[in-house]
């Protein structure tokens, strides 16, 4: 997983936020609580490597993790545990050189300066990245151009809305055209034409240019199309880590839906072994029923037969049977409902 060309490595990183909450005097009691000390583990022990060239997706539900991980690689968040590494650079011993290296945007965070216009904001950024000259001027009205945010290049950022701040901040991060880019939630708030163009980027950048691309998002179709690799995330924990199409496949033996020209028992076919569940869906065309059987060989055969007798034994006409192909958004569902999957 880690394999040794990769450009962004993560080392059995571990991540514990110690928050302490102070208090006033207890107006009942007078006794005063000075603080609650409480320890957060926002990551746990993951290990994974992004290659160049490659687009990881990094998925997890709302506090699993993700921004921490991004905040560790980009240097701004110290791992408690184990290492980060850029371009085989450990970020918490060069820094300056990982940032050079690094592109990041942020989740909602203030990236760019509001009193000063995309253009400034640009010139600003670049030259702390020793990029100057034509060369920045070019690069910056490419950047706004690709984006769609020409017409707003001398505006002050205050006056932009958020979507519009949102595409500034992915231009501030490409500015110095670094080999590496992290992208934390990039599509959020932008509109279709926006996202498509930001997909597109991602795609030309890794493929064409061959960068190394880290994403997180929560928007499945984003992760689906984009990503070649996908880490799933939980309580600060990798729970799975594979090449997209493999990740789909995990569940997709176990489903299957029968069409029949009535609604069955349930309650029967779950008593079949190797039957996990079942449930009946009305449609268009009659009842299917949709029954999710244990995916290990045998178990598998005996439940599907068990089924079809079952739909027989209760006088049903079965139309067609289906294997349901799993979608992402399912797959994390389970996934991070504590499925085990392996
Ligand atoms: N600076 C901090 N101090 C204390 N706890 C923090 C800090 N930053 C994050 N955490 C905690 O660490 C955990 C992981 O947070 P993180 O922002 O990485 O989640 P996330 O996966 O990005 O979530 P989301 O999808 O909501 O953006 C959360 O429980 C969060 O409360
Ligand atoms: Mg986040």
């Amino acid at each position: 997983m880690t394999g040794d060309n990769s450009v962004v490595r993560l080392d059995q990183t571990d991540k514990v936020f110690h928050t302490r909450h102070f208090f006033s005097r207890d107006p009942k009691t007078q006794i005063r609580h000075f603080y609650q000390k409480r320890d957060v583990h926002a990551v746990r022990d993951v290990s994974l490597g992004v290659a160049p060239g490659e687009i990881f997706g990094l998925l997890g539900p709302n506090g699993a993790g993700k921004t921490t991980i991004v905040k560790m690689i980009s240097g701004l968040v110290r791992p408690t545990g184990g290492a980060v590494y850029v371009d085989g650079l450990e970020v918490e011993r060069k820094r300056l050189q990982v940032l050079r290296r690094v592109g990041v945007v942020l989740e909602g965070t203030r990236t760019c300066i509001w009193p000063l216009t995309p253009m400034e904001n640009l010139s600003y950024f670049g030259n702390l990245k020793d990029v100057r000259g034509k060369v920045l001027r070019k690069r910056a009205t490419e950047l706004l151009e690709f984006i769609g945010l020409a017409e707003k290049r001398d505006v002050q950022v205050r006056q932009l809305s958020q979507g519009q701040k949102q595409k500034l901040a992915i231009c501030i991060a490409l500015i110095a055209d670094p080999p590496v880019i992290l992208l934390d939630e990039p599509t959020t708030g932008l509109d279709v034409q926006s996202s498509r163009a930001i997909k597109d980027k991602i795609v030309e950048m890794t493929r064409v240019q061959g960068k190394c691309c880290l994403v997180t998002t929560h928007d499945m179709n984003v992760a689906q199309e984009l990503c070649d690799r996908i880490g799933i995330i939980k309580d600060g924990g990798l729970v799975a880590c594979k090449p997209t199409d493999q990740l789909l496949d995990l569940f997709s033996e176990q489903v299957y839906e029968f069409r029949l020209d009535q609604s069955p028992d349930t309650r029967a076919l779950e008593a079949i072994p190797g039957v996990v569940a079942a449930r009946v869906e009305e449609q268009g065309d009659g009842p299917v029923c949709t029954v999710q059987i244990e995916p290990e060989r045998d178990a598998r055969s005996a439940a599907l037969y068990g089924a079809v007798g079952e739909f027989q034994a209760q006088g049903l006409r079965l139309h067609t049977i289906s294997h349901r192909q799993q979608n992402l958004e399912q797959v994390f569902l389970r996934l991070t409902n504590g499925q085990p999957h392996e």
